[in-house]
């Protein structure tokens, strides 16, 4: 199910996919399973808009204006729309993953089962407002940067859950408060509101993720402060941008010690 997902093309057929490996999950599957993971390939379905281009490519605008905003909603409705496919991979490639313990692998699915439907209802109340401005998802071009994460990780679940959840995600913690607080001040509360329920449900992303890579560390006997930087030197270009919102990384189980030097 979580490979439907990533296969899915159109927009509908991923949200609904996701929706519906969480019903599955949640209800009749039968967890016991010996769940080996499966090898897949890392070519994702997509919908034919939005145009992907070079992160450098993707204007920026003003908030003020309705183009502004729609022009931002638009750009978090492509981070939740990849992140379906994130959660989806985590569940279909590192599911059987042999760095989770055995008797933590039921926990570890759930985990991404449930991050998947999240992302596909944060998706959904996005494209819902963007339809609301008039705009729809697809309507302007979008940076290709998230999946490319992925692919460069595919190997090495550790490496994945550094760079996606624990860099990624957690730069969501940090720059979302901002940016709700710019959308209240122009008078925009429902967009504000749409991106409160997203930062609170995004702090238990954070923290899967950080549970996951810890759990590693601790089978593998490394130092997590100092795996998660060596991994970041591989797999990881940018730099880790402060200022960081440190008491919502700190609820996340991200001590400081973690992304500072
Ligand atoms: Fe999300
Ligand atoms: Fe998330």
């Amino acid at each position: 199910m979580a490979i439907k997902v990533l296969q899915a093309s159109s927009v509908g057929e991923k949200i609904a996919a996701a929706h519906q490996m969480a019903t599955y999950w949640h209800g009749e599957a039968d967890k016991a399973v010996n769940y080996s993971g499966a090898v897949i390939s890392t070519s994702v379905g997509r919908p034919e808009k939005p145009e992907l281009v070079d992160p450098r490519h993707v204007k920026r605008r003003r908030l003020g204006s309705l183009q502004g905003r729609t022009a931002l909603l638009h750009a978090i409705a492509h981070i939740e729309f990849n992140a379906v496919d994130l959660a989806a991979d985590m569940v279909a490639r590192f599911g059987g993953d042999a760095r989770i313990s055995d008797d933590k692998r039921r926990e570890f699915i759930t985990d991404w089962v449930q991050v998947c439907d999240d992302e596909a209802r944060h998706f959904t109340m996005i494209e819902n407002r963007l339809l609301e401005l008039g705009s729809f998802y697809g309507a302007l071009p979008a940076h290709k940067g998230l999946w490319q994460a992925a692919e460069t990780t595919c190997h090495d679940l550790a490496a994945r859950l550094a760079v996606a959840p624990m860099v990624l995600e957690a730069r969501g913690l940090d720059v979302t408060p901002a940016m709700t607080e710019k959308l209240k001040n122009v008078g925009d509360l429902e967009s504000a509101a749409i991106l409160e329920v997203i930062y609170r449900e995004e702090i238990a992303h954070v923290a899967a993720g950080t549970r996951w890579f810890y759990h590693i560390c601790q089978r593998e006997d490394r130092d997590p402060d100092i795996y998660f930087k060596s991994l970041l030197k591989i797999y990881y270009k940018g730099v880790l941008k402060p200022p960081f919102n440190t008491k919502a990384r700190e609820l996340a189980g991200m001590h400081a010690s973690l992304y500072q030097d």
